[in-house]
């Protein structure tokens, strides 16, 4: 791998083995994409740069047309690096400035470049990163300088031979005198000379998140965003651009994912001679910033990951790297639980005695984390009170008694919180309604589930939460917090900005958020943070940098959940996916344990209430995750079938080491008998396995050629686990001679 510039053909290309990237600093200083794709070793310019469409002309300082008859550059029609805005190119810009003469025009024009190892320490700016180690990447730094301004523009190109990744951010610096009021500010622009593009998207709602949706382009724009800041149920801040043809094993694919959990966008042009654009970065609709003397801002960070063998093996790409280089530590802690949670055993109603209960249950049941969800502060007895008043409340648990008496069991205790808002009815709004984000003169402020957000654009009260979170977390020996977030952004403008900065208020909130879980985890390293928005309302790679786990959906049902669950799988790694096991109608217990053995696993019903016979499934099902839990933490994820497209939802998690194997299966719409044969992926194919379906043993090739034979009759939301395990060439022969293997037992989950 290496990034080179070519100094006489003023040619950079950063590539690895499997891709390469080229840009062009043309004859007028503008920044061309030449190509990315496979790897090539080499490139013309000008074959590649060539359009006849529109050559380039303008009239120099003396008033006279400049034209060059043997230079083929195009305003309309060149694929740029950094498009620039309000001159001859219409299609979509990346940047938008703004100077003391109140015209956009942004031009940025080659100026310089640096090639280093390892990342640029970006001086304690409060947005999440990749936490790369100098070996695994190189950098190129781009600058380009206004053409008229003194005001300068970073691309940063962070790539990985390792990850198979190139991340890509930017940061404008003004030198200038003048004020800049930034309109636009992208991380990214990527143009790509076909249109034979779709679009993958994770669109949803509350309780339907993450809904696979592929959107075909047309010569209109397409904008795929958020404006909720920091809900990204609208549109989840990962997707793809992919080849008409591409499936889940062949086939280019780029995929995008923001290291934000506000608001951004996509934005997708297909030009008036087919090509495509690609820019992304802050939702321009929400976003503004006065960039004064001497200031830096940066955009976000973007991992772009690029395939040319389909859609599983850009996810493995994005598993692989966020697992190795964003989870904080605190991944480690997710090996010592399984959890229950008391939302859907108790909601609201809830004493110390319900509680000891609980934990007694739990220890029965080889369940060693309770987690107190919401309802434990003063005054809490619904959800139209007390966000702010975060002390325990004594008339309804006592909270020390719950932990000692867990801590005997040896069983944690967590809590849940939701530290960035205020409820209207609450001691903090009668003392301090100021912190409350509410517009100047404003009145009809609307609120969600009773609640505001708290202005955390003010540092003053990002510490006055902070100071009151921890008087709870140093009293109190709490191992895991379930961080909410339930309501988004409305009339979101701060009172306290000073009018000509009032429009930074979606921004200011976003980096108050991470300011504060900042100060959390600083204090609190060895809590183990799961974040949640209304159930997996903020799934990006922005909490993933606090948080190793976020909620996958308060949607616990099978049906939705396995939709919900394949969809979040294809950029996430299934360790980081909130799953636990309910008590939802559809479906038995053991259907739901499949399920969510595919996530963080955990229980969300009253254990107290169930049968005897559940409790000893739960037992069982507990020590099998612990078994084979690190599978699925770690493995390689590949999906088998796509609920999107099929009456089944599939998918297998093979070991780094390819010796086990965990394979999913389940049955939407009851069939009768059916050919139906489930093809695994990824296990080596000369190599003997037995499965724990059929208890036989086959090759490899055998399991991902000819597949599993499903053939029965099954009925409506048949749900299936099983194993598969190598086992070596004697113990095979001689299974097939004894058909006896691990005594021939049958795995008691199936
Ligand atoms: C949100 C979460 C739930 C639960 C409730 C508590 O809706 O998604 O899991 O924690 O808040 O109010």
């Amino acid at each position: 791998m290496g990034i080179t510039f070519e100094k006489k053909r003023k040619i950079f290309h950063l590539f690895t083995k499997d891709f390469s990237y080229y840009i062009h600093v043309n004859k007028y200083n503008y920044l061309i994409h030449l190509y990315s794709g496979k790897y090539l070793s080499d490139i013309s310019k000008e074959r590649v740069s060539e359009r006849y469409i529109d050559r380039y002309a303008f009239l120099n300082d003396d008033n006279l047309e400049t034209q060059d008859e043997d230079y083929y550059f195009s305003m309309m029609g060149s694929m740029f690096e950094v498009a620039p805005f309000g001159k001859g190119d219409k299609r979509n810009a990346p940047y938008i400035l703004e100077g003391d003469n109140n015209i956009p025009l942004t031009n940025f024009l080659f100026y310089s470049y640096k090639i280093i190892k390892g990342k640029i320490d970006k001086k304690d700016y409060p947005l999440p990163y990749i936490k790369f180690k100098n070996s695994d990447i190189e950098t190129l730094i781009i600058t380009l300088k206004d053409e008229k301004r003194d005001v300068y523009l970073n691309l940063y190109y962070e790539l990985s031979s390792k990850y198979h990744t190139l991340v890509r951010y930017a940061s404008i610096i003004n030198k200038s005198k003048e004020d800049i009021k930034v309109f636009k500010m992208s991380s990214f622009e990527l143009d790509l000379p076909s249109s034979n593009y779709k679009l993958l998207t994770l669109k949803g709602t509350w309780s339907n998140e993450t809904d696979l949706e592929y959107i075909n382009l047309n010569h209109s724009l397409t904008k795929i965003s958020e404006n909720h800041n920091g809900r990204n149920f609208t549109y989840n801040p990962s997707i793809a651009l992919l080849d008409k043809d591409t499936t889940f094993d062949n086939g280019e694919i780029y995929g995008f994912s923001n290291l934000y959990s506000g608001d951004f966008s996509y934005e997708i042009k297909v030009d008036e001679i087919d090509q495509t654009r690609i820019i992304g970065g802050y939702n321009d609709e929400t976003f503004f910033y006065l960039l004064k003397e001497n200031e830096t801002l940066y955009s976000f960070e973007t991992v772009i990951i690029y395939s040319s063998k389909g859609i599983n093996d850009m996810s493995h790409k994005f598993h692989n790297l966020i697992r190795e280089r964003l989870l904080p530590k605190t991944k480690e802690l997710q090996n010592n639980y399984i959890l229950i949670n008391s939302w859907e055993a108790f909601y609201f109603d809830f004493d110390t005695k319900r509680l000891l209960e609980l934990i007694d249950e739990a220890k029965k049941e080889e369940i060693n984390l309770v987690v107190i969800d919401d309802g434990w502060f003063k005054n809490r007895n619904d959800d139209t009170s007390s966000l702010g008043d975060w002390e325990v409340d004594t008339s309804k648990i006592d909270l020390d008694k719950v932990i000692n008496y867990a801590k005997s069991l040896n069983i944690d205790i967590g809590l849940w919180i939701e530290p960035e808002m205020i409820s209207y009815n609450s001691s903090l709004f009668k003392e301090h309604s100021d912190f409350a984000l509410i517009p100047p003169s404003y009145h009809n402020v609307t609120l969600f589930r009773h609640q505001l957000l708290l202005d955390l654009t003010r540092s003053e009260v990002v510490d006055y939460i902070f100071d009151k979170l921890s008087k709870i977390f140093d009293k109190y020996d709490i191992k895991y917090v379930k961080w909410d977030f339930n309501r988004f952004l409305s009339e979101g403008y701060s009172s306290y900005l000073l009018k000509e900065r009032v429009k930074e208020t979606p921004f200011r909130m976003m980096l108050g958020t991470y300011s504060l879980l900042n100060k959390f985890v600083s204090r609190y390293p060895n809590i183990l943070l799961e974040t949640c928005s209304a159930g997996g309302g903020r799934f990006d790679l922005g909490m993933l940098f606090y948080s190793p786990q976020i909620w996958g959906s308060d949607e616990t049902d099978i049906a939705l959940r396995s939709s919900i669950q394949f969809s979040k799988n294809i950029f996430y790694p299934l360790r980081s996916i909130g799953a636990h096991v309910s008590n939802r109608k559809l479906g038995s217990l053991q259907d739901k344990a499949c399920l969510a053995f595919f996530g963080t696993y955990g229980y969300e019903l009253d254990i107290t209430k169930i049968s005897e016979e559940d409790k000893n499934k739960i037992k069982e099902f507990n020590s099998y995750f612990k078994s084979f839990h690190n599978v699925v933490n770690d493995g390689d994820y590949y999906a088998l079938y796509n609920p999107y497209e099929s009456n089944y939802v599939s998918w297998n998690v093979v070991s780094k080491d390819k010796k086990t194997c965990l394979v999913y299966f389940m049955l939407y719409r009851k069939e009768q008998t059916k050919a139906r044969f489930l093809k695994l992926k990824g296990l080596k194919k000369d190599k003997y396995y037995f499965n724990s379906l059929t208890n036989d043993i086959y090759k490899g090739d055998f399991y991902m050629n000819v597949g599993l034979n499903l053939s029965a009759p099954l009925e409506s939301f048949t749900s299936m686990l099983f194993v598969i395990k190598e086992v070596d060439e004697v113990r095979a022969t001689l299974y097939r001679k004894t058909k006896q293997v691990d005594g021939g037992k049958r795995d008691k989950l199936l």
